[in-house]
């Protein structure tokens, strides 16, 4: 088998052994295939036209992959996610090992459009109709009773699938191009910051993911809100990148369910249920992270960096801040938050204090998502 047949997707180096692998799409075989080549046999030159190109734009490379059954991350409007073959058993099952994510977490499934929509769902409620009418393709994902051609693992075992069309023109290209619905959760490791480029998937999940889409940084920068119209009244299940005020123009008012703050229930048969991006602890910073109304507040530390909204007059300048916009624009500060997150907590500091956002709009999600990120 020649490595030189293989759109080479990934390259992995063993301190320990003279030899590397390398991962790609067999052209002839029509499958991803892994080599192990000894570094001895092979040139400098020739090493350079195997490296591998772990990001990139190729919509028909990432398809190939998908449709073999490999990962793809691919950007949406709202944060990068981990895609496989939703009808694949084998490839969803590789998107929780490479997330250590545990199987009570449903994933929500993309498609590239309306019409794809029957294939996968029993029906359609009159409230989601509307609301699909409204903001699809876009930050939206609605749960429907699901067909049998979604497994089980996909939707940890309820009768209901998630689903979303996103507004990424790359997503929509690859969903099209890929011809299968795909199964996405955010690309990053359970519990950890969502990403919103490509490099901060490379970062976290670099050695687990066969390729990745590169589209630019995310627009909206917060996961999708979840609704369920599957009951009288409509139910958001997860506050996200399209704000309660906006659904709530197309279906009257809706129920916001609360984050469950049972400890217990994560390792509970039931907890799928909850809807895990309900856990109480999720994208979270390694460091501590602490939220307040006001720097009033709280006695600020010198190893202490600052997560704030906007300009604020009694902010010390000596302490290293991440202001996320600067006129007092929520869209902007939710596009900036995780990557902003991200980079204090790679940082020098100690600790992480954010302020709270005005609870309205975007801000509503905004602060959902400091309150799980700081949760302990
Ligand atoms: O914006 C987004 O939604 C991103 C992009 C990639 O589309 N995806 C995302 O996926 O945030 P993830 O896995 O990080 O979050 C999906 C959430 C989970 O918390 C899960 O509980 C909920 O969707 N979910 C999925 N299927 C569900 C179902 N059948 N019932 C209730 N909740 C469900
Ligand atoms: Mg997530």
């Amino acid at each position: 088998m020649c490595p030189l047949q293989h759109h080479v997707a990934k390259l992995r180096i063993f301190s320990s052994l003279p030899q590397f692998s390398l991962t790609g799409f067999c052209l002839q075989r029509g499958q991803l295939e892994t080599d192990l080549v000894v570094w001895s046999s092979i040139d400098s030159q020739r090493f350079q036209t195997l490296m591998p190109a772990l990001i990139g734009t190729d919509i028909k490379h990432a398809a190939d992959i998908l449709r073999a059954g490999g990962l793809v991350a691919i950007p949406t409007e709202t944060v990068y996610g981990l895609g496989a073959d939703a009808t694949n058993l084998e490839s969803v099952a590789k998107i929780f090992a490479a997330k250590q994510r545990p199987e009570f977490d449903p994933l929500i499934v993309h498609l590239a459009n309306v019409e794809k929509l029957s294939e996968i769902v029993e029906d359609v409620p009159a409230a989601a109709e509307k609301l699909i009418q409204a903001f699809w393709p876009g930050p939206l994902t609605l749960l429907f009773r699901k067909r049998d051609v979604i497994p089980d693992l996909v939707t940890a075992g309820l009768d209901t699938v998630a689903v979303r069309i996103p507004a990424h023109p790359l997503a929509l290209e690859i969903l099209e191009a890929a011809d299968v619905p795909v199964a996405a959760p955010s690309a990053n490791k359970f519990g950890s910051i969502s990403p919103t480029t490509a490099q901060h998937v490379a970062d976290q999940l670099g050695d687990e993911v066969d390729y990745i889409l590169d589209g630019g940084p995310c627009t909206v920068g917060l996961e999708s809100t979840i609704v369920s119209c599957l009951a009288e009244r409509p139910e958001i299940l997860r506050l996200g990148g399209l704000s309660l005020e906006q659904i709530e123009t197309v279906v009257g008012s809706a129920i916001v369910r609360k984050a469950s703050s049972d400890p217990g229930h994560q390792v509970k048969e039931s907890a799928a249920q909850l809807a895990p991006g309900m856990l109480k602890r999720h994208y979270a910073p390694r460091k501590p992270l602490i939220v307040v109304d006001s720097l009033n507040e709280i006695e600020l530390q010198p190893g202490d960096a600052l997560l704030l909204p906007w300009k604020l007059s009694n902010a010390p300048e000596n302490l290293p801040s991440a202001i996320l916009s600067t006129p007092k624009d929520l869209t902007e500060c939710a596009a900036r938050f995780f990557s902003a997150l991200r980079t204090l907590d790679s940082s020098e500091a100690q600790r992480i204090v954010a302020i709270r956002f005005p609870n309205e709009g975007l801000g509503r999600a905004l602060n959902d998502r400091l309150e799980r990120a700081s949760a302990r």
